[in-house]
């Protein structure tokens, strides 16, 4: 195992795996979508969330005018949708349309929901901070909706196409897939207590066990088997 330096900029690429968003806009008439991976939770009450976006984006100018977008969350059958809406400029397109998803009215905001979605965040715009050679839009959010086959206050991850993508850079995307429950015990002086080497085993062993049924049945058997049909 070898450690190496890498480049500052590399931070962005390490921090990605949390859920792409297609952030959708509408502004006189006019409708975007493009994709982004740095969004940010910034507050639970209000509950507001930051996205990031660099300020030659044509969503940025959109988020400016109206106000307010929504973030929609795609799972692995929008990927190339996903990346679709990433690959050029909404200045002088209808993406959307282009993209032939459907489109649904959001409950807030008059920036389009895009059908096919897992979930949908709808925001209003309260502040513009510059950060860097970026910008941080903060939003208030004031709806969210969600499959129930996707989630039910977190992430289930029981079904391969009800599961969130994650960018990894370029084209590359990777899906959040098994759910995992930490547990862990404090020893008498607060420290981390180790894991028993029959925990350890216990657990290597639910590990193979899964591998090895995910490597038999295949991706979809095996998730029908967890969901006893
Ligand atoms: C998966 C993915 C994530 C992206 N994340 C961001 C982001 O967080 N911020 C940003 O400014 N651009 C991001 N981009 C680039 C924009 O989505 C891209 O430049 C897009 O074409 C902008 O469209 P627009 O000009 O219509 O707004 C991302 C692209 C992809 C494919």
């Amino acid at each position: 195992m070898g450690r190496r330096l890498y480049d500052p900029t590399d931070a962005r690429r390490l921090l990605n795996p949390g859920a792409v968003s297609v952030v959708t806009t509408s502004w006189r008439g006019e409708v975007n979508a493009a994709p982004v991976a740095w969004t940010v939770p910034l507050s639970m009450s209000p509950p507001m969330l930051g996205v990031v976006l660099h300020p030659v984006r044509h969503t940025a100018d959109m988020i400016r005018f109206s106000e307010e977008f929504a973030l929609n969350i795609p799972g692995p059958e929008l990927l190339r949708e996903t990346a679709f809406f990433g690959s050029r400029s909404g200045i002088d397109e209808n993406k959307i349309e282009g993209s032939k998803l459907d489109q649904f009215a959001a409950l807030r905001v008059d920036a389009p929901l895009l059908d096919g979605c897992l979930a949908w965040i709808e925001c209003g715009l309260r502040d513009v901070i510059p950060t860097g050679d970026h910008v941080l839009f903060v939003g208030e959010v004031i709806a969210v909706q969600a499959l129930e086959e996707a989630y039910a206050e977190r992430w289930l991850l029981e079904e391969r196409n009800f599961s969130p993508l994650t960018f990894l850079g370029g084209t590359w995307y990777a899906q959040v897939r098994e759910a995992r429950e930490a547990e862990f015990e404090v020893d008498a002086q607060g420290g981390l207590m180790e894991e028993s080497a029959e925990q350890r085993e216990e657990r290597e062993e639910l590990e193979a066990e899964e591998t090895e049924l995910r490597e038999q049945e295949g991706d979809e058997g095996y998730e029908e088997m967890l969901s006893g049909e």
